[in-house]
Order: C-alpha cells, then structure tokens, then sequence
C-alpha cells in the first residue's frame, strides 16, 4: 500500500523480507572478514538505527556498539552541510571501526565521517551502508559492504526519514513521480533559430496533441513580470542576447514539470540550448521516470531569419527583436552553441531536420507526420 508521508506520496520499493535476507548476508559477510579482531559497529544516528539493530545480530563475533549523531537533510534535498550533533563517546583506539550508515547518497556525510572518526585513532575503518546512490556518489572512497544500490531517487523507511517521519516502516519505499508514467508522454524539443517559427508551430502541436509547452524564454519574461530575482537575473543575460546559466534554467523547467499534471508531453522551446543543458534536462528527466521523445528543428536560411525577426519587433515591441546587432548576436549564439545539440540528440536516434520556409500548415504536417511516429 502507498504511503503518504506530509505532503507525498511514496510507493512500496523493497519489501521487508527481501531487507532482512540482504542485511543476514552482510552480517555473515563481516562475521567472515574480521574473526579475531576489536569490532566495533557505528552507528550514524538516526538514521542507521533499524540497520545496525538487524545488522548487529547477523554478526556472529564479539563487538561494541557506538553511536555518534549528525544531521545534514532537510525535506528531500541534501543540504550539502554536515553539522556533527552528538559526538562519540567510546574509546575507537586500535579497534575495527565499521561504520553504520541508512544510505550514502552524495557521499558528503560519509566524507565528513572518515575523517572525523580518523581522530579517535582506530586500527581501521570500514564502511556498511543500508543503501547507496552510485548516481548521486561524488566521492572516491570505497563502500566495504552495501545492501542495495538504488536509482538516485527519494526513499524513506527502515531508518529513513522524510522530515523526521517514515523511520518506522519495515519496507522501503520511494517517492511516486509526479509525472504520471501511465499515459504515454511525447516530450519534444523543438528547435530552431530565432524568428524560425517554433512558436507558432508549437501552438498548433499543443492544440492537436494536448501537449504543455515549456518555453524558457516565456518562464523568464513571466519570472521578469513578477519581479522575481531569477527573472531580474535572466533579463540582464536575455537583453545582451546571452544565455541564462544552466542551473536557473533546469531548477525553472522542473519546477513547472512539477506543477504540470496530467500531460500529454511537453514542447521544449529555446531549451536545452547546449550539449551540456540537454544532458542535464536527460538526467532530470530520468529522476522522474520521463524522457524526450525526440528533436525536430526547423531549418530556415539565415537572411530568411534576419527579416522575419525585425518584422516580429515592429509588432512584438521585444526590444531584442528591433537591433540589427543584436539579432546578428543571437542567431551567432545559436550557431556557436546550440548546433552541437543536434548532434546530441542525433547520436541517440532522435533527431529529425524539418524545412522550415513555407506554408505555416504545410510546415506543421511535415512535423505532425515525425510527432505521430513517436
Ligand atoms: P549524503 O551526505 O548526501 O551522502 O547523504 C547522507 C544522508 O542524507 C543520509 O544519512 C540520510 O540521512 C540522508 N538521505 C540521503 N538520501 C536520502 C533518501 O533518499 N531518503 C532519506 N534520507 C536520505
Ligand atoms: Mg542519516
């Protein structure tokens, strides 16, 4: 059964037999590589508290059990800072430290651990860890023993928390996508340079596919409108035709993914714009269990483009569409920058080229014709 836990939803991810017979596994492991040896488990509260519990009595030698405390989670984001909140208070001196984690998820707190227990002096360290995040790891360290490695997604359960809640259930579970994976989604990129008519076409495809379109330059001039810093921040990048740093534009998208129910897919429109954006929009896609479907680029000669764009700027009153330098600014940008992309995309199979001069219909049956074969 789903769990609801504050404000979200989690599903069932690892049953509580399938956990058991896993930590008897690790607890006979470690009974074979340290017979003879000053054992002492310990434990990082809270988290760790039902692992090292289980753990302990697979383990068939004589040990100390040891505690120390730190916190450094805050809703479903690492905060990326470890506050040490209750030391230990044992004598580690020459003994067998292992280390007794819920999960390692970055790896900053683990990082933090080795060399905070490295000042008790102890023989040496190892390290068992409930659950490990390989996507998330950004360390080198080695993990001795793990139970489970796991997709870089929110869990809770068997020791872990989502805001001081969840520590009790014996299963783990995981957070339910916000993205319902049941319908089938068609997310585009759409792609073109400036005044190549993605705008239009994107209307057309949103009426005709119930998609949701997501274009960033929209999301900033309405962060702009509402006096937002991100959109201030955008603006001074926009006005001199550049692009808006790659960690603004993500955190933007997903936020409205996030509060986008139930579509059909989403028309990526001026995003991603470079490789590197559009390994990052890959990524966080993946995270909630969506991908893009493919890219369609409207092709249309530079001259072509020059007149469309200024002929936008009398009516549009956009003062980026009105300056001859910064027109030639912008479509420099996208050749520079955001061609490689195409190549990104076509080296995963999902790349369709569309001309992009002539009648708008005629334009958007020949896009209709790739959307359908998705
Ligand atoms: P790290 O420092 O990023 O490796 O995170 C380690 C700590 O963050 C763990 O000890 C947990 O308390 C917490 N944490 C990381 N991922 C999760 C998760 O998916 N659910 C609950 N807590 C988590
Ligand atoms: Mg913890």
């Amino acid at each position: 059964m789903n769990q609801i836990i504050h404000d979200l939803e989690f599903e069932l991810f690892i049953s509580d037999s399938k956990i058991q017979e896993r930590v008897k596994e690790l607890g006979a492991q470690i009974t074979r590589d340290f017979r003879g040896k000053e054992l002492v488990l310990l434990g990082i509260l809270k988290g760790s508290f039902l692992f090292l519990s289980d753990l302990c009595r697979a383990i068939d030698l004589p040990l100390e059990i040891s505690f120390l405390r730190i916190s450094s989670y805050h809703g479903t984001q690492s905060t990326g800072e470890v506050k040490k909140v209750a030391g230990i208070q044992d004598d580690l001196a020459g003994k067998t430290v292992i280390i007794v984690e819920d999960i390692v998820d970055t790896g900053i707190s683990m990082d933090y651990l080795l060399k905070e227990i490295e000042k008790y002096k102890p023989a040496e360290v190892r390290i068992a860890t409930f659950l490990y995040k390989p996507d998330a790891f950004r360390f080198k360290y080695a993990l001795d023993y793990v139970g489970f490695e796991i997709p870089n997604k929110f869990v809770v359960g068997y020791g872990l928390d989502y805001n001081d809640l969840g520590r009790n259930l014996p299963e783990l579970y995981q957070l339910v996508n916000f993205q319902s994976n049941k319908i089938k989604m068609r997310n585009i990129v759409l792609f073109g340079p400036p005044g190549a008519g993605k705008g239009t076409q994107s209307e057309k495809l949103i009426k005709k596919y119930g998609l949701t379109h997501l274009s960033t330059g929209d999301l900033f001039r309405k962060h702009l409108g509402e006096g937002t810093e991100l959109g201030k921040l955008a603006q001074k990048y926009m006005n001199e035709g550049r692009l808006v740093p790659d960690e603004v534009v993500i955190g933007m998208v997903e936020d409205k993914i996030a509060a986008t129910e139930n579509s059909h897919g989403f028309i990526f429109d001026g995003f991603p714009r470079t490789t590197t954006q559009a390994e990052a929009l890959d990524k966080m896609l993946e995270s909630h269990q969506m991908e893009i479907a493919g890219m369609i680029a409207l092709d249309v000669p530079e001259e072509i483009l020059k007149e469309r764009i200024k002929l936008r700027g009398k009516t549009s009153g956009r003062v980026d569409d009105q300056d001859d330098q910064k027109i030639q600014t912008r479509i420099k940008v996208y050749l520079d920058e955001t061609l490689p992309v195409a190549s990104y995309y076509e080296a995963q199979g999902k790349f369709t080229k569309i001309n992009g001069v002539g009648e708008i219909d005629e334009i958007f049956d020949a896009i209709s014709e790739v959307v359908d074969s998705y």
